[in-house]
This record gives C-alpha cells, sequence and structure tokens, in this order.
C-alpha cells in the first residue's frame, strides 16, 4: 500500500481526486472542530468551498435543523451560527443539526475531495481510527494536508507533523505493508523532529501563534490531545457523517468490525 502526502493542495482539483482513497486533515481546526462536533452528536457536517454556497445550500434547508459554521480569518463568518473553534460544537447546540461547513483551508479540501472513493477526516484527536481506517481498506491512500492558503508556501507544520505521524505508525506496524513516497518519508521525518510535544510545535506554529493572537489557545490544547475523540468522520454521499460503526458504539450498541462503508 502506497501512502503519499500533500503539503500543498491549492492546485489539486476535484477530478484528480476522484475516485481516491483520502484522509483531510486540518489540524488547527476544522478536523479537530468535525470530530468533537460530530462527536457531540451532530447528524452531519456539509463542506462548502465558499461562502456563496453556504448561504446558497442554507437557503434550501429546514433553518431549525441546520446551522452555518465556519470562518474567516480564523473568526465568525457574519450571518453564521458558529465559528470554528471546537469549543462553540457543544451537544446542546449540534445535536441532531446539519452543518454547513465554510472554513478557508480545511471545508474546500473536503469539498474538492466529494467525489473520493474513501474519505476521511483526520486530526490529532482521532489520529488512531484514522490509522485503523487505512489498514482496513488497504489500498493506496493520499493523505492531503489543508494548507495556508494566506501564506506564500501554503504549507502547514502541524498538518505536515500530523500527516507524518500517520506514516510514522504504518511503518512500524508488522502487518502493514507500506510502500513509501518521497513525501511520506518527508513527513514521517517531520514527525520525528517536532512531534515529541504537539501543543509546543503547534503554540509554534504561523496558525498556531495566530489563533493564541486572537484568543483561541484552548482550541490548540483541544487539538493536541491525541486520540481524545476516537471517531471517524467519513464522507457519506456528499456529506460527512460519524463512521456507522462508531455511530451504533456512541449509541451503547456493541460496534461490528468489518464494515468499510459509512
Ligand atoms: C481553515 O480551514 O483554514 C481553518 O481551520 C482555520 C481556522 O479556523 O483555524
Amino acid at each position: 500500500m502506497k501512502i503519499d502526502v500533500r503539503f500543498d493542495p491549492f492546485e489539486l482539483d476535484e477530478l484528480e481526486l476522484r475516485g481516491k482513497n483520502i484522509v483531510v486533515v486540518d489540524v488547527l481546526r476544522s478536523s479537530t472542530t468535525i470530530a468533537v462536533a460530530l462527536n457531540n452528536g451532530a447528524r452531519e457536517i456539509i463542506p462548502v468551498e465558499s461562502i456563496e454556497n453556504a448561504v446558497k445550500i442554507s437557503g434550501s434547508l429546514f433553518g431549525d435543523v441546520t446551522l452555518r459554521g465556519g470562518e474567516r480569518n480564523g473568526k465568525t463568518i457574519q450571518g453564521f451560527n458558529l465559528g470554528n473553534s471546537p469549543l462553540e460544537y457543544t451537544e446542546a447546540t449540534v445535536k441532531g443539526k446539519s452543518i454547513i461547513f465554510c472554513t478557508t483551508n480545511g471545508s474546500v479540501a473536503m469539498y474538492k475531495s466529494r467525489f473520493a472513493q474513501n474519505l476521511a477526516i483526520g486530526a490529532f484527536v482521532n489520529i488512531s481510527k484514522v490509522i485503523e481506517f487505512i489498514k482496513e481498506i488497504r489500498q493506496d491512500f493520499h493523505l492531503i494536508c489543508a494548507g495556508r492558503a494566506n501564506s506564500f508556501s501554503n504549507f502547514s507544520l502541524e498538518d505536515s507533523v500530523c500527516a507524518g505521524m500517520i506514516v510514522h505508525k504504518l511503518s512500524a506496524d508488522k502487518s502493514v505493508a507500506l510502500e513509501s513516497t518521497d513525501s511520506s518519508l518527508a513527513s514521517q521525518a517531520l514527525y520525528k523532529s517536532y512531534g515529541r510535544s504537539l501543543l509546543k510545535m503547534m503554540k509554534n506554529t504561523e496558525h498556531g501563534r495566530y489563533l493564541t493572537e486572537i484568543g483561541f489557545l484552548e482550541d490548540i490544547k483541544i487539538a493536541a490531545a491525541e486520540d481524545s475523540y476516537p471517531i471517524l468522520p467519513v464522507l457519506s454521499g456528499n456529506v460527512i457523517k460519524l463512521r456507522r460503526d462508531d455511530a451504533r458504539h456512541a449509541d451503547g450498541e456493541t460496534p461490528s468490525t468489518s464494515k468499510v462503508s459509512a
């Protein structure tokens, strides 16, 4: 199984991603926030690529079961119900709700991946679930780091370290025949350099420093807590839902082990 890592997804288009197996990684904060929202009972997340599309879609859905969430420059978009802080996505707020989700980088990468064969949303908070999923499918995977549209390089260290951690754990697993690529080796090297303290690493990244400056240090702490939300958000139709096994588990039923679809 070959694992490839994309550090700069901005040139990718949906046709290239069609039919592929993909994990979108946006540690700060979209992937983390989606994991928290679904864990707290949100019905589904509908990722969109633009505010205009968010407004258009929400016009055609029932207002009492739909929320609009997302950010621009890290802050809540005018007219939206929620920003992109995982702390806002409490059970009281999101339970049973469909959330139209529009962020600068994360939701764009998810939207572009909407024709994937399998799409999972990955972060440190659910990393073991992501690894289990990749091992279960056992086909080539693309780890797409959502990146940073507003920086010159588009490169995001925290996403790359998270991708590197996935690669590292898979390569340490004797049951997996992993074929490395240059990008997966590079991400693994980043994880080895920066992975000892995820919180320290994230506080020092450009986006981590920016989030701290605008008052979201707590979000970084949530995002750094490995496996604190052991659930898997996956693409199901055009929306992102809790993977069926995890949904059953959340309802108190015994999870079954061999399903791949959502
Ligand atoms: C993004 O999609 O660019 C983000 O998740 C930014 C953020 O809200 O921290």
